[in-house]
């Protein structure tokens, strides 16, 4: 990897990725692609290229690839779970058509691609415990849907025109810097920002519901180790479970207090939500990403809590 574009920089994901990948590879060049009204700020802006770059517009996209010589993709564009249900037309065409523009443009100009899948790629029949690598992936959700077509699209690419296509599933991923939007697993991120600001957290997820869950160091390291993984170890491509801690409203509310102890939660459950958090695995099982790439999580629950609440009280306070 040398010259890197990454699509959607702003987002959730991208915001942290993209600085983090300008860090790994200072000699060459990560532009920072956005779309008109969420350009780049800050740091982001001013630490490197950036360009409008939207995943529907193909020429957009290659005029890039051709202007800083890109040979890795990172296409994080995308509409989440509860977003998605609302637009699904909208989702299936930046998730679909969107990839299959990075598709073509990467078989015709060799570049590698990394497009995340998720806990959503599986559904109400998938084992829910331990899911296992290859299984039963039937999800009910329209994200869902479009996860598991592009794992099936990128492993096309890989097999029929040996594009470098490569991923990982994704947990509901927590963070400090950047909010996700539209999500299911959004509860995780925002549940701290309301314990940090003394504010009693309505959680739209029903108790005793477990799904898996990353703090964002671990998802950036991922995103980073599959990309420069050895090929000849990978029987696998699109995708691979990461896992890193799994647990309910309860349990998270829990590890909060710990730190804050008069924190409150009450419930208000969204049945949009639930209904897609009932329909996605307890627990997946990581052992092919750890036996083919050497994938380890760093953070658990509760160095998670102590770093996320330590970040927010000098952001928020
Ligand atoms: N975090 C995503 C969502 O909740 C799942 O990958 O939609």
């Amino acid at each position: 990897m040398k010259n890197i574009l990454v699509i959607g920089s702003t987002g959730q994901i991208g915001s942290e990725l993209t600085m983090k990948l300008r860090r790994e590879y200072p000699g060459g060049k990560t532009v920072a692609g956005y779309i008109p009204g969420s350009e780049p700020k800050g740091i982001l802006r001013d630490s490197g290229p950036f360009e409008e770059a939207n995943v529907c517009n193909a020429q957009q996209i290659a005029d890039i690839v051709d202007k800083y010589d890109i040979d890795t993709i990172y296409n994080l564009a995308a509409l989440l779970s509860a977003t998605a249900e609302r637009l699904p037309l909208r989702a299936w065409d930046i998730q679909m058509n969107g990839l299959l523009n990075i598709l073509e443009i990467a078989r015709e100009k060799h570049c590698a691609v990394f497009t995340p899948s998720s806990i959503g790629s599986f559904g109400p029949s998938t084992p829910r415990m331990n899911t296992p690598q290859d299984t039963i992936q039937r999800p009910t959700s329209m994200y869902g849907v479009t996860k598991v077509a592009t794992e099936l699209l990128s492993d096309y690419y890989f097999y029929k025109y040996g594009v470098d296509t490569r991923s990982v599933r994704f947990p509901g991923l927590i963070s400090y810097t950047t909010l996700p939007g539209g999500g299911t697993t959004d509860y995780a991120v925002e549940i701290y920002y309301a314990a940090v600001k003394g504010e009693t957290y309505v959680c739209p997820i029903a108790p005793g519901t477990y799904m898996d869950m990353m703090y964002m160091p671990d998802a950036l390291k991922a995103a980073v180790d599959i990309m420069r993984a050895k090929p000849q170890y990978l029987k696998h491509r699109n995708s691979f479970n990461i896992a890193a801690m799994s647990f309910t409203p309860e349990i998270i509310y829990e590890a909060i207090k710990k730190e804050i102890p008069d924190f409150k939660m009450r419930y208000e459950v969204d049945p949009v939500r639930q209904h897609i958090a009932d329909s996605w695995p307890d627990k997946m099982d990581d052992s092919c990403a750890r036996k083919e790439w050497g994938w380890a999580p760093t953070y658990n629950l509760e160095s998670m809590t102590r770093d996320m609440i330590k970040h927010l009280r000098e952001k928020l306070l």
